[in-house]
This record gives C-alpha cells, sequence and structure tokens, in this order.
C-alpha cells in the first residue's frame, strides 16, 4: 500500500486576477493509480500471448481517455486511435490500496468489444453515466484515427446499458446519417440532461464540420447545431508546450459540460450548457433551451450566433471539464499543468481558481468525473506523447488523481419546477369544456 500524497495546492493563487470571491478549501490531489502502460485481466495466459503476437495488443499504444464512475467501479475509456487496442472500454474497482498498475477488465466483456463486430464496441472517446444508472457510450466507430488509413468498421451510434439491472445489455442506436458522417464524425464527449424525455449534448469536434449533435432518448431522434466562431479551433490556440514538448494540434469543440437548472423570466426550466474546442482560450455558453430547438438545426450556419454567450478567456487550453450539482465548473489547464475551479454564480474573467498546480504529475489533464463519496478524479494521460508518438514505455503515462471536494456529479442537480406550472391551467380548461358539453347536452334533450 502506497498512497503517494502529493500535487502543491496554491490555494489562494487565481488562474488570471486577483481574487474578488472567497476561495473554497480544498483537499490536495492524491494519484490513486497509475500505469506505465495498460494491460488488461485476460481470459487466459494464452489470449495475451495471441493478441500480443499479432498485434492486436500494442502496450503503448493503449491510452485512457475518459472515466466516470458507477457502484463500486471507475470506468475507463480506451480510444482505438491506434492499432493494438484490445478493448475500447474497461473497468477498475474504484476503491483499493495498492496503486499500481491495475489490470482493466473489458466492459461489458472481451466480445462485447470486438473490431469489426457492430453489436459490439469499436471505438469509445467519451461515456455518461446519468441520474438513473444508464450508462451512455459515444461509439464512433472508425478505429485508427490517428493512423495513415482510419477505417469505419460501424455506424456512429450510442450505445446505453442499464446498469441497474445487472445484466449489462447493449442498446445500440445507430445516429441519423442526417446528423453524422461516419468517415469524418467524431464524437468527444457528452452531458446527459434526464429531463423531458432525456438528451444528451454530444461535441462533434470533426475537422471538417464542428458542432453539437443533441440526441433525444425518447423517439431517438437527433440534430447538429453549428457555430463556426465558437466551435472551431483558433490558430494562436492550436500551440500546446507541455513537459519541454511541443505539439501543434488544431481540435475543434472538446470538452462540454452542463449547468443546474434554473427559472426563465417566463417562468420555465432551463440549464445552461458550457462547451470549449480544445485548441481555444475561451469558454462559451448556450441555453440548453436553445439547442433543444430542432428547427434552428434546419436554419443551418449563423442560427446559434445570437445565442452563444464568450464567457472569457482562460490562461491556457482545457480538454475535459465536468460540473458539479452546484454549478461548480472543475477543468485542466492544460500548458500550465493546473486544475482549475470556477463557481458559475460569478462572472468567468474573475472568478477562475487553480486548485493544483504540479508539472510532474499534472501532464495533460483529461477528464474528469464525481463518485457517491464526495471525490472528484482526474484522468491524466500525456497525450502530447502520445500523438507524437513517443510514449516512453519505462515512465508512468497514465494517472488517477483524487481529491475529496463534498460534491456531486451535475447530473444529481435539483430538479426545479416552475411556480405557476402551465400544465395547471388544463385540468380548468378541461372542466370548462365539459361543463359546457353538460349545457348543450340539456339544451339538445
Ligand atoms: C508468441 O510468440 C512467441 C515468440 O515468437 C512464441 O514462442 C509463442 O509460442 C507465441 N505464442 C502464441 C500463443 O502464439
Ligand atoms: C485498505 O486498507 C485499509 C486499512 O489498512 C483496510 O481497512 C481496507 O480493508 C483495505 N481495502 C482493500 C480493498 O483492500
Ligand atoms: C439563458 O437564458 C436566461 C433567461 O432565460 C438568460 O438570462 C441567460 O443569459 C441565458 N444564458 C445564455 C448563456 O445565453
Ligand atoms: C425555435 O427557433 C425558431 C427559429 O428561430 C423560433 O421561431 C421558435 O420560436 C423557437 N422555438 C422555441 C420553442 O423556442
Ligand atoms: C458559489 O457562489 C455562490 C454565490 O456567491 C455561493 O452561494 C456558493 O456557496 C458558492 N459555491 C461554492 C461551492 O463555493
Ligand atoms: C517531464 O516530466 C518528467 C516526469 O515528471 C520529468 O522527470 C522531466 O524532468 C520533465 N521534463 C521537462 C523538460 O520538464
Amino acid at each position: 500500500m502506497m498512497l503517494i500524497v502529493l500535487i502543491a495546492i496554491i490555494g489562494a493563487a487565481t488562474a488570471q486576477q486577483p481574487p474578488r470571491t472567497s476561495v473554497p478549501h480544498r483537499e490536495q490531489f492524491r494519484v490513486i493509480y497509475e500505469w506505465r502502460t495498460i494491460d488488461f485481466q485476460w481470459e487466459s495466459p494464452t489470449d495475451r500471448e495471441t493478441y500480443f503476437n499479432t498485434s492486436r495488443y500494442i502496450p503503448q499504444n493503449v491510452l485512457i481517455s475518459g472515466i466516470n464512475f458507477y457502484g463500486d467501479n471507475i470506468y475507463l475509456s480506451l480510444p482505438r486511435m491506434l492499432d493494438g487496442v484490445p478493448a475500447t472500454l474497461a473497468y477498475i474497482p474504484a476503491h483499493q490500496n495498492d496503486t499500481t498498475a491495475p489490470k482493466l477488465n473489458p466492459f461489458p466483456s472481451w466480445s462485447d468489444n470486438e473490431i469489426g463486430n457492430c453489436d459490439a464496441l469499436q471505438f469509445v472517446q467519451n461515456i455518461e453515466i446519468d441520474r438513473n444508472g444508464i450508462m451512455w457510450i459515444l461509439d464512433n466507430g472508425r478505429v485508427g484515427t490517428l493512423t495513415q488509413n482510419p477505417i469505419t468498421k460501424c455506424p456512429p451510434s450510442i450505445v446505453l446499458i442499464d446498469l441497474k439491472s445487472g445484466n449489462n445489455k447493449m442498446e445500440r442506436i445507430p445516429l441519423s446519417l442526417d446528423t453524422v458522417n461516419p468517415s469524418t464524425t467524431y464524437l468527444n464527449d457528452l452531458v446527459v440532461d434526464n429531463r423531458d424525455g432525456d438528451y444528451a449534448y454530444i461535441t462533434d469536434n470533426s475537422a471538417v464540420d464542428p458542432g453539437i449533435i443533441v440526441f433525444r432518448l425518447s423517439d431517438k431522434k437527433s440534430w447538429k447545431l453549428r457555430d463556426k466562431k465558437s466551435m472551431s479551433s483558433t490558430p494562436e490556440a492550436a500551440l500546446f508546450r507541455i513537459n519541454g514538448t511541443t505539439v501543434n494540434l488544431p481540435v475543434n469543440i472538446d470538452g462540454i459540460a452542463l449547468g443546474p437548472q434554473f427559472l426563465t423570466e417566463d417562468d420555465s426550466v432551463d440549464r445552461t450548457v458550457y462547451y470549449c474546442p480544445l485548441s481555444s482560450f475561451h469558454l462559451y455558453a448556450i441555453n440548453a433551451s436553445v439547442l433543444r430547438n430542432e428547427s434552428l438545426a434546419m436554419i443551418g450556419e449563423g442560427a446559434l450566433r445570437p445565442y452563444v454567450v464568450d464567457l472569457g478567456t482562460k490562461t491556457s487550453q482545457t480538454d475535459g471539464m465536468k460540473m458539479d450539482s452546484t454549478g461548480v465548473l472543475f477543468f485542466g489547464l492544460i500548458g500550465s499543468s493546473t486544475i482549475a475551479e470556477w463557481n458559475s454564480t460569478v462572472d468567468f474573467r474573475s472568478g477562475q481558481r487553480t486548485i493544483a498546480r504540479d508539472p510532474n504529475y499534472i501532464q495533460w489533464v483529461d477528464r474528469f468525473t464525481f463518485d457517491d463519496r464526495g471525490n472528484i478524479y482526474v484522468i491524466i494521460n500525456r497525450l502530447y506523447n502520445f500523438i507524437k508518438n513517443q510514449v516512453s514505455t519505462e515512465e508512468v503515462n497514465y494517472r488517477i488523481l483524487r481529491s475529496y471536494t463534498g460534491s456531486k456529479s451535475y447530473v444529481f442537480s435539483e430538479d426545479l419546477k416552475p411556480s405557476t406550472p402551465p400544465q395547471n391551467a388544463a385540468p380548468t380548461k378541461t372542466i370548462a369544456a365539459s361543463m359546457l358539453v353538460f349545457a348543450f347536452a340539456h339544451l339538445i334533450a
């Protein structure tokens, strides 16, 4: 057992400007797991050898990208950007004393991760687990995205698993071809909004057609909304400098977060969606009610522009971000090896706080998750080495850090009800109408 305690907290330091709001106390981040390369719980030692011998398992090509929590497990996504990734979704125990390189268990199973089988998972960049215990998996269907020859194996799909049921049956829902292009769409990240039939807001960081895909579970309908200005990479933010390495990476809309419910002036419920391109210094916001308006997708380019709010700049680029149930956003600042937070009730420009900074341990902040005990977790994955094909199997390349914040995921944010729901009017009308019928009935009689 060796919990490595580390990571300087620069509590009072702000990411940008002098503090104007109180700084919450934050516990240090600790390393709870770390790996040089990712290995798996194989069905037999021969399996490992066979996969290894036939280049279906190339240890240095397996990168952890996404992280989620449910029950006693941490779920990890392993996008098949290179060849030799035997499973694209896996889990490890959330609580265990040994920090060194736990072996990953393919999820739901080995066969459910088979390449080329369209009943199985092909390429998972991120997943989300909603308040009802439903796992929403983004499966791009295309593998080898960082190779010379990416191959579209299966249609881009949403795959659902009801984790409560325990049988881990997958329901695959291919996205409409009006919404996705199987050879260019890149389903990157999502938030789930458990209201009115359950929506997912998905970032598509396609190099040619970036946008937000909205998917409504109740009727399995999807549409895509675009806004070039806020969803595209910008040249001044395409260069990443980290740990002595420089990488040029013009990546479009990527991280996404969802705020708590609020009541609008006209007494309806809404939420704010936050997003940013990876290669950008800006954070943007748009109301969920706008994304949910299908007719804006019909209008096309320009339709979203009046509704997008530029909240201001950060000191560096951000990959993953996550909001808690009260509207506090956690995000990485890649170039400064920093984890930051922002209480969305205050102005973004003055409200950003650095909660951890460490050039040796915080080397490319990717995704965050919360557990059910008030902890936040973050994946550190040195993506710059992976992209430059310079992963050293002699060094620690992947870490999961954890800190106690006392908060829980945005999916558990409070449900609000309008004070005068429009539905209230309906029963009165019905009664009135039926009284009218009685009146006429009397006349006719
Ligand atoms: C894998 O390759 C090694 C070295 O060539 C060989 O000894 C071994 O039998 C192979 N294992 C399997 C399962 O193919
Ligand atoms: C971890 O260590 C603690 C204290 O040493 C012990 O109580 C606990 O059972 C251990 N947990 C596991 C999963 O081994
Ligand atoms: C969302 O809508 C509310 C009013 O309903 C408005 O005050 C707010 O500025 C909007 N937010 C964004 C990001 O557009
Ligand atoms: C959806 O957008 C269209 C086009 O801008 C607008 O006319 C309509 O009122 C919007 N609907 C809702 C429910 O906001
Ligand atoms: C966020 O700010 C609001 C308003 O200033 C405050 O009531 C709330 O406690 C803050 N949340 C946290 C987690 O600090
Ligand atoms: C890069 O990170 C490693 C591991 O933390 C460290 O040993 C090394 O000094 C760093 N190199 C530079 C140039 O910062």
